[in-house]
């Protein structure tokens, strides 16, 4: 070892850090771009003098090894949520005020940040040389539970420190290891540069950064990486999988002393008013930025109230995220074509003349349904206003009649068959939607395939729409469960399949077994039944055979499902093909149960009855949590009545508890109870 030659290096590596911090963290660099190539050019040269002393984070090793074999899952630490939303002022204001209101007397303020439209990505740092630490591993977001390891490509990214120092870590009162979340983002700089250079080489542009940027992370050459330019921006900080008990703001300050960058746009707000000040400000500023947001960030800023309002199934209730309204566009309808889907159902869809929308090209919008077309009034050849807000799919919102854009010129006429298999087409009376009679229907096999595979379901990547269309032209799967006793001669057999991305889809197949209930059940393709609602019937019956086997009242019992949904699940499991599709996934080996999740009995024994109006609570939301937590409802008071909730207005029953002498309390006390229990 030389030890002259070791100093200068480490000090040189030091010198090139703090160069890259200041410019591609703080944005304001000291030096010229050719000064810093000299430092590194300088550092490369003494580095091949001694590879010995190269190690993993010097700069000059951001794009290294590349990942042979695609990527690597890995679970996270803690799912990566994501974020419920609000569409305007009122329904902000609605959760600012559900957060006040179970946050009782914890502080309520919140952090504004801006919400970049990116993708999520989670970066993990261990220990290194000198008490120091270094990125070990940077993850995609994934299905929120498992992401994929994208390390090689997430080193690229100027912004993402490669090592922080022991000093630095001292300072922000941290232990040897973390993980930083937050945002990649491509600048729409690099966005029009990448799409000028696809243009070059006669491949379609990328439809917007977003896309583009996720594409990038899944690019398996970290050099391609590198070049794209992404962003990292840093808004979560988390050690042994929880978050700093110092709070949000003071997480986004810590990111800031350890290197990160933190979006500079962000503020502190105490009240509603602040709040649509920093989204009116935000929007104003949107177009300058030189990356896209599509919204604003709120966080309860303490980590105490952050735990006393908890999570719903998929988001934190101590966040949301408020959503800019649609941006729209002008085009021209050039025809209207009716898509089936995994019911049966048929959706007219307008074919667009491409239009550039909130940095989006737009070429399809859907119409819904027959109706919809009949109310706009629209004609094949019309010119309409087409929205589109964040992940939604765009729309046709009107027809444009003026004496610059010229009219259709005919009326779209509804198919009466079914535009995949040609069989008769139906509505039902109190329904809008028409739909195919087959249940052999083709597009409904391919599309129940599709939504089968799909990464909130059961998860199957490789079952895209190229793998599923042969699979169905061949006769290689003639529902959902044969995808399970697919072979690798049958798959190598596939266009533009070999040996290896057989083997992978069929690991995939075989892993998804292990997908559980909620996800079966969501496969299963009934209606009205979500990710939401299958968690819930997972977590109450425990199993499919529990599932099948209740009653409508049963089902009813489980929170958010009424007479509708119950229905829907009833007449799904009464039909013998749909039984014998269940038979053949549990002979397949699909794993059909779920963690029974503990009901509380905090309620139980106690009869409430309700009246009058809550401030919040609707009468059956009250009487789902009361439920929920092992109490009864009754419809009227009696001597066995444990206590009367009542509201606005309350009438003769609250007579006749002060009568019986029944404790009467109000929302916020039976939100008590329940909240007492909840620790
Ligand atoms: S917090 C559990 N903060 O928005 C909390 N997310 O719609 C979820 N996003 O998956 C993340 N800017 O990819 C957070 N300042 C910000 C954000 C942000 C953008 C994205 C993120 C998340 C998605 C949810």
């Amino acid at each position: 070892m030389s030890e002259p030659a070791a100093h200068k290096i480490e000090k040189l590596r030091d010198e090139i850090r703090r160069h890259e911090h200041l410019y591609y963290v703080l944005d304001a660099p000291e030096i010229s771009d050719a000064q810093y190539d000299a430092l590194m050019n300088e550092l490369k040269r003494m580095e091949a003098g001694h590879p010995e002393l190269i190690t993993p984070d010097s700069p000059t090793q951001r794009v290294g090894g590349k990942p042979a074999e695609g990527f690597r899952k890995a679970a996270h630490s803690r799912p990566m949520l994501s974020l419920d939303n609000a569409y305007s002022a009122e329904e902000l204001a609605d959760w600012d005020r559900r957060v006040r209101e179970l946050a009782g007397n914890l502080p309520v303020e919140y952090t504004a940040e801006l919400k970049l439209d990116g993708l999520s990505v989670a970066l993990l740092y261990t220990p290194a040389r000198d008490g120091g630490v270094a990125l070990s591993a940077g993850l995609t977001r994934g299905d929120g539970q498992t992401g994929e390891d994208v390390t090689s490509n997430i080193r690229t990214i100027r912004s993402v420190p490669l090592s922080v120092s022991a000093a630095q870590l001292r300072k922000a009162g941290l232990p040897q290891a973390f993980e930083v979340r937050g945002e990649a983002v491509m600048p729409e700089a690099a966005f029009q540069r990448l799409n000028e250079e696809r243009e070059q080489q006669g491949l379609p542009p990328a439809v917007n950064p977003r896309n583009a940027a996720a594409g990038t992370l899944r690019t398996l050459e970290p050099g391609i990486v590198a070049n794209r330019r992404l962003v990292f921006y840093a808004y979560f900080l988390l050690v042994n999988g929880e978050y700093l008990a110092a709070g949000q703001s003071a997480t986004l300050d810590a990111l800031t002393a350890l290197g990160f960058r933190v979006n500079p746009h962000r503020g502190r707000v105490h009240s509603i008013e602040a709040m649509l000040k920093f989204i009116d400000e935000a929007e104003a500023g949107r177009a300058g930025l030189g990356y896209e947001i599509d919204g604003v960030v709120f966080k309860v800023d303490s980590h105490a109230t952050q735990q006393r309002l908890g999570y719903t199934g998929r988001a934190p209730r101590w966040a949301i995220a408020y959503k800019f309204t649609a941006k729209s566009g002008m085009t021209q309808v050039r025809e209207i074509s009716v898509q089936v889907g995994r019911t049966g159902k048929l959706t007219p869809v307008a074919n667009l003349e491409p239009v550039f929308i909130g940095g989006t090209t737009v070429s399809r919008a859907t119409l819904h349904n027959a109706d919809f077309i009949e109310r706009l009034g629209l004609l094949v050849g019309d010119w309409v206003k087409v929205e589109r807000g964040g992940d939604v799919i765009p729309k046709v919102v009107e027809v444009i009649e003026d004496a610059e854009h010229p009219r259709g010129k005919h009326r779209f006429q509804f198919p009466a068959r079914c535009p995949e298999c040609g069989s008769e087409v139906v509505r039902a009376e109190s329904e809008v939607d028409w739909r195919c009679v087959n249940a052999d229907c083709p597009a409904k096999l391919r599309e129940s395939l599709l939504h089968f595979g799909r990464r909130e379901v059961m998860n199957i990547e490789g079952l895209g729409d190229a793998v599923v269309q042969q699979l169905l032209d061949r006769g290689m799967v003639r529902s959902v469960a044969d995808l399970y006793s697919l072979t690798e001669p049958q798959l190598v057999g596939l266009e533009r399949f070999a040996e290896k991305s057989a083997r992978t889809l069929l690991n995939e197949i075989e892993r998804s077994k292990k997908a559980g209930l909620a996800r079966v059940l969501m496969g299963l393709g009934i209606r009205f039944v979500g990710e939401r609602t299958a968690e819930l019937l997972a977590q109450e019956f425990g199993s499919m055979d529990a599932l099948m086997a209740a009653a409508a009242e049963e089902l009813e019992r489980v929170e958010e499902v009424g007479p509708r949904i119950s229905e829907a699940i009833l007449e799904f499991f009464s039909r013998p093909a749909n039984r014998a599709l269940v038979e053949s996934l549990r002979k397949a080996g699909v794993d059909m149960t779920a963690e029974k999740k503990h009901r509380s009995d905090k309620l139980a024994g106690l009869t409430f009855v309700l009246t009058g109006t809550l401030p919040h609570l609707t009468r059956d939301e009250a009487r789902q949590k009361i439920e929920a937590a092992g109490g009864k409802t009754a419809g009227s008071v009696s001597r066995k009545t444990s206590y009367v909730v009542a509201g606005e207005e309350a009438g003769s029953k609250l007579d006749k508890a002060q009568e019986l002498k029944i404790p009467v309390i109000d929302e916020a006390g039976l939100l008590a109870m329940l909240e007492a229990e909840q620790k």
